[in-house]
């Protein structure tokens, strides 16, 4: 019989990716989601990809009443726990909504696992619990430094699953830091939702090709980096979403807990990711230099061995598939439908 996972935020970005991950591995799975950040029609094109029904629960991860009724109606084999808030400026503004979401909503999900004798887990975590690393690429021995609350978060939630797994050898936990993840599904059914108004580099390119917004700010160019301008170590969608199912098969074949990059090991300034998309995209792309963005990072770059030698991770997608599939799904009639 297939495993049964339990994908909280499952609607998301990259929740949704790995859904389809999941089913292509073979695995039973259920979305819980609130739609709090999520689009409504995101299940029906998972089933237009997979060509199954999508299992969908609606609710929100700090309703203790809500995860037993799930925990209650059917058997899982793990849980993939994506729910989540994730926007580092939002977090300095509403560091309570943060705490409570990420925090409390995580440890109100490990209880009503533990109760319901489920104790397998796979975390969200992000390159932003290094800080400002002293090494690059980064590995995962570098030490925790949080720079806003977002990241005071992820750093806490993976102290959380340590002392867990510590205190009960039946818990075991899969914490994968994500670096920068880009592009969408080779479907182009599934992509990051273009109409937020978007903080991140990416879709802030894609919705300048679109015409959308007139020009792209690059937050600086004074860095100590080869063109001045940050780098980043963007990783496909797709490969990232493939990582989850390895950590998972780890985690259910092996019992073992780890912690792991999901990065490619490589990274890419501001401009030459204005220069990929432009060359996906065929579209002009202006931009102007503005000062530095307060907080920001000058390089963010994994290192990606342990990935490989933990979960036989590598990431298969080039630069040139992150903006061609992000390209491809922005300018589809699926990302322009409204709900
Ligand atoms: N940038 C611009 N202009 C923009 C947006 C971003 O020049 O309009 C630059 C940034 O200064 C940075 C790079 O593009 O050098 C990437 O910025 P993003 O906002 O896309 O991503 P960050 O690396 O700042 O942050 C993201 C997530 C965090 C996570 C981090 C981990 O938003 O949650 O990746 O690497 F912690």
């Amino acid at each position: 019989m297939a495993k049964r996972i339990l994908l909280t935020g499952g609607a998301g970005y990259i929740g949704s990716h790995t859904y389809l991950a999941l089913v292509e591995a073979g695995y039973d799975v259920v979305i819980f989601d609130s739609f709090a950040n999520a689009r409504r029609d995101v299940p029906d094109r998972l089933a237009q990809v997979t060509g199954k029904p999508v299992t969908v629960i609606e609710g929100d991860v700090r309703s203790r009443q809500a995860l037993d009724q799930v925990f209650g109606d059917r058997s899982f084999d793990a849980v993939v726990h994506f729910a989540a808030l994730k926007a580092v400026g939002e977090s300095v503004e509403r560091p309570l909504d943060y705490f409570d979401v990420n925090l409390g909503g995580l440890t109100t999900l490990l209880k009503a696992m533990d109760a319901a004798g489920c104790r397998r887990l796979v975390f969200s975590s992000s390159a932003c619990v290094y800080g400002i690393p002293d090494e690059t690429p980064t590995p995962e021995t570098a030490e925790y430094r949080a720079m806003n609350p977002y990241g005071q978060t992820k750093i806490v939630g993976e102290q959380v699953l340590t002392a867990l797994t510590a205190a009960n050898p039946d818990w075991a936990a899969g914490i994968l830091r994500y670096f920068n993840p880009a592009g969408a599904h080779r479907s182009a059914l599934i992509g990051e939702d273009p109409r937020d108004i978007p903080n991140n580099l990416m879709p802030y390119i894609a919705r300048v090709a679109l015409g959308e917004l007139d020009r792209i700010s690059v937050f600086g160019d004074d860095y100590d980096t080869p063109d001045g301008t940050g780098v980043r170590d963007y990783i496909h969608v797709e490969d990232l979403a493939r990582g989850h199912v390895l950590s998972l098969d780890r985690l259910l074949d092996a019992g073992d807990s780890h912690v792991v990059n999901l990065g490619t090991g490589r990274g890419h300034s501001v401009l030459e990711m204005i220069e990929a998309y432009k060359r996906a995209s065929n579209r002009d792309l202006p931009y102007t230099i503005t000062d530095r963005r307060p907080g920001d990072v000058p390089v963010y770059v994994a290192r990606a061995d342990k990935a490989a030698q933990v979960l036989g991770f590598t990431t298969e997608k080039t630069l040139e598939d992150m903006c061609s599939s992000s390209w491809a799904w922005i300018t589809s009639d699926a990302a322009r439908r409204e709900d």
